[in-house]
């Protein structure tokens, strides 16, 4: 079965990753990549967008989205982390292309018209051209096929603050809107990331498999693996945005759970997800309010991260 899908990014040495399953994996029709900042800039992530799908040799639209948070103020890129040019700071090829004229948020309301009931909306950065594409088009809802969306944390805490994870931190109001529309939502986050290590091993396969591209995802993982050995002690990457694609693909890789989500916009908790399980019943009922939606407890991170590296060997 294939699957149609638009993949919103902020690339990014994991989103490079991801990206390059999108581009490659028989099982997915990947109808146009959506840039927002987080990682990068926005333009920056517009580049590399455009980049990757020039060295996998195929010719995808690319549309550019957020270039800050809805309210927030924006914080700067983790340069430390992906790298001034989100790649590892790497030397990086000449683009030919130019991205699509629409904004992000146009080319989602566009081709979920154009297909409803088809296109799964895959998003791996701060939401926030999800957050505007609702804002242009609320029919959407109810066209889409499903919304996968790399991040959160349920039980884990978070990567940026002890609570909150980074999409979700990035711009906690579009991340408020987007997990309560009440469209069909899937959350993967840092509960089932941190449990993916993606090894040197992994990547000299993922290297040799993929040309010009395997050059930039392995000189790329170089400078980021060097941040988890520094900042966490692995050897190793969490490859979180390709699993978001592995949940679409291998679910029965994932254990997952039902309940409503909250997102926290402010203070100490902002970017926070809350989740109340399904049924559960709390004294404060708000917690119960929001629509029903699946997030990720578990995973086989072991097959997830050989599956990445499977895909792209
Ligand atoms: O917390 C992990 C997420 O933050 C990933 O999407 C990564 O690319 C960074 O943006
Ligand atoms: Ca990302």
């Amino acid at each position: 079965m294939s699957h149609p899908i638009i993949f919103d990014t902020d690339p990014g040495v994991d989103d490079a990753q991801a990206i390059a399953i999108a581009l490659r994996h028989p099982e997915i029709d990947l109808l146009g990549l959506t840039t927002t900042y987080g990682n990068v800039d926005v333009e920056t992530a517009t580049h590399n967008a455009l980049l990757l799908s020039e060295l996998a040799g195929r010719e995808i639209p690319v549309a550019q989205g957020a270039a800050a948070p809805l309210v927030k103020a924006r914080h700067p890129p983790p340069a430390h982390i992906h790298g001034t040019n989100g790649l590892g700071d790497i030397e990086l090829p000449p683009v030919q292309g130019k991205a699509d004229p629409r904004s992000a948020a146009q080319f989602i309301v566009d081709t979920l018209n154009a297909r409803p009931g088809e296109v799964t909306l895959v998003a791996v950065g701060p939401v926030g051209n999800l957050a505007a594409a609702l804002q242009l088009d609320p029919t959407i809802i109810g066209k889409v096929k499903r919304v996968v969306i790399m991040g959160g944390s349920i039980r884990e805490g978070g990567n940026v603050t002890p609570v909150a994870e980074a999409n979700m931190f990035n711009d906690p109001d579009a991340a408020a809107r987007v997990l309560t529309a009440g469209w069909p939502l899937t959350l993967v986050g840092l509960d089932v990331t941190h449990r993916c290590v993606l090894t040197g091993e992994h990547m000299a396969r993922i290297e040799a498999g993929q040309g010009a591209l395997g050059k930039v995802l392995a000189g790329s993982y170089g400078f980021y693996r060097d941040f988890y050995r520094e900042f966490l002690g692995i050897d190793g990457c969490c490859p979180h945005d390709s699993c978001a694609l592995a949940w679409l693909l291998r679910p029965e890789l994932f254990t997952t759970s039902r309940g409503h989500l909250t997102v926290a916009t402010a203070g100490d908790a902002e970017g926070q997800t809350i989740f109340a399980p399904e049924g559960r019943g709390f004294i404060e009922t708000r917690w119960s309010r929001t629509p029903l939606v699946e997030v990720c407890l578990g995973v086989d991170g072991e097959a997830v991260s050989d599956w990445i590296a499977d895909t792209l060997a």
